[in-house]
């Protein structure tokens, strides 16, 4: 295909440099936007008279025509365009010449494009918020059932103190929610129009900017043209609050991966989201965990291109930052493969509640509460705390547990014990009384769930 700027050269591109040239490949998928951009352009020169009512016409009907065709398969992108901004604009002067010709007056791929992927990024944007609604809604779903599921929660993987289920996974649900907000911020920021930027420098015509960003439902212009049209942020901030989202989902794998383990047992996958080996036929194994886990890397990869390929570049546009696209639509799209995938695995899973309380019930969680015992009995917590080390260090040498070992033993390290010892180290005990605020309780969980329903019903 002739280039749309032959003008000044005397040869065709050569076809090597055409493709090495051309983003088509990857940017064919902002069609939709780009026809958007373009009918807004169009009615914007039509309204100041840069164009006639009936130029606009035709551009708006070969532009909706364009789009109809695209999507039902009549027409096919030409692999040998440059952009799909040129795809598009050559594609509609085949069937209005007149008024096909005149559509890029007052506009400059550089803002055409900046424009483009700010309209893109925004729905996707919509879309990955809602897939954060959605698994928000399951982890609420699957918290209910386990307020009162005790188990064992860690620091450094070593048994510390008991905790409910319920909790562990609504601190998913909290990491979840700071990504949409983070969304919603990057989303402010991003939903201005740079259209009216030019190549760097804006137009003599007199054109209305304001009228297009309207169109276009963006909040607000940009307001210097260089920075309009060789502004990347949004793409990185969003690419970074999509890594974001990847390292909670890789976190949140890594535990599903150890929780579904024979050591744990803490959890059994759905036969429709694990997969068997080969050659053992013993296996289950959670390979959807672990490719979420894997797949974080690639978008924490993708934000590094992002901001190495904008570091050095001086004002305005700069071709290498077509390679934008590439990285961005790569964070997106892995991040909609892995969300929904990640989230019918959690709201398909079995808990084992039984073996939860079996293996909190080893291993000391309860330590803590023997030594606030103490101070609750007028000691202070570093001699509670001393006192109830040896109090351990007795139970391993003779195979016991703090339940198990008898009052005796206790009152020869500290006569402040009494039976009721007992009862404030069960675990029930322990957990039900973490009724603090953000706390492990049934009650202080219930809360937590319903502030957070609350909070994504608000959104
Ligand atoms: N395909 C280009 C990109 O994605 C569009 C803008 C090109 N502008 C230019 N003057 N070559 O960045």
């Amino acid at each position: 295909m002739m280039a749309l700027w032959a003008g000044r050269f005397k040869k065709e591109i050569d076809e090597n440099v055409n493709a090495f040239n051309s983003s088509l490949s990857f940017d064919a998928r902002m069609y939709k936007q780009d026809i958007m951009g373009s009918q807004a352009h169009a009615k914007m020169l039509e309204k100041q008279g840069i164009i006639s009512a009936s130029n606009l016409k035709e551009i708006l009907d070969g532009l909706d025509k364009i789009l109809h065709d695209l999507e039902n398969g009549d027409l096919l992108f030409d692999p040998t365009a440059e952009d799909i901004h040129m795809f598009i604009e050559s594609e509609l002067t085949k069937l209005y010449p007149e008024s096909g010709k005149k559509l890029h007056t007052a506009r400059s791929r550089n803002d055409q494009v900046a424009l483009d992927l700010r309209l893109y990024t925004r729905d996707e944007m919509l879309a990955i918020k809602q897939m954060l609604i959605n698994i928000i809604e399951v982890i609420i779903e699957q918290a209910s059932h386990h307020t009162e599921t005790i188990m064992c929660g860690y620091t450094h993987l070593q048994r510390a103190q008991p905790i409910t289920f319920a909790h562990h996974l609504m601190a998913y649900a909290e990491m979840f929610y700071r990504d949409i907000t983070r969304i919603d911020d990057c989303y402010e920021r991003m939903n201005v129009s740079p259209l009216g930027s030019g190549a760097l420098a804006t137009t003599t015509y007199s054109i209305d900017r304001n009228f297009v960003a309207e169109q276009l439902a963006m909040k607000d212009i940009t307001y210097n043209s260089m920075d309009g049209v060789s502004d990347r942020d949004y793409a990185i901030e969003f690419a970074s609050a999509l890594a974001l989202i990847m390292m909670h989902l890789s976190r949140f794998s890594e535990e599903m991966i150890l929780w579904c383990s024979w050591e744990f047992k803490y959890i059994e996958l759905d036969d429709a989201y694990a997969t068997g080996s080969s050659i053992m036929p013993q296996k289950k194994n959670p390979d959807i965990a672990e490719l979420v886990r894997g797949k974080s890397a690639r978008v924490i990869g993708d934000v590094s291109t992002l901001l190495t390929m904008m570091k050095g570049l001086p004002l305005a546009y700069n071709k290498d930052m077509q390679e934008d696209k590439e990285a961005l639509f790569d964070a997106i799209d892995t991040v909609k493969l892995c969300l929904p995938v990640f989230t019918d695995m959690l709201k398909t899973m079995k808990v084992n509640t039984e073996k939860m309380r079996e293996f909190a019930a080893k291993g000391f969680i309860n330590a803590t509460d023997c030594a606030d015992y103490l101070v609750k009995h007028g000691k202070a917590f570093r001699d509670a705390y001393k006192t109830t080390g040896e109090l351990v260090a007795y139970c391993i040498d003779h195979d016991l547990v703090l339940e198990t070992l008898p009052l005796d033993i206790y009152q020869q390290h500290d006569q402040a014990f009494e039976e009721s010892i007992y009862e404030a180290i069960s675990l029930d005990t322990c957990v039900m009384n973490r009724k603090v605020d953000g706390g492990p309780s049934p009650v202080a969980v219930l809360k937590s769930i319903q502030i957070m329903k609350e909070k994504v019903g608000a959104l």
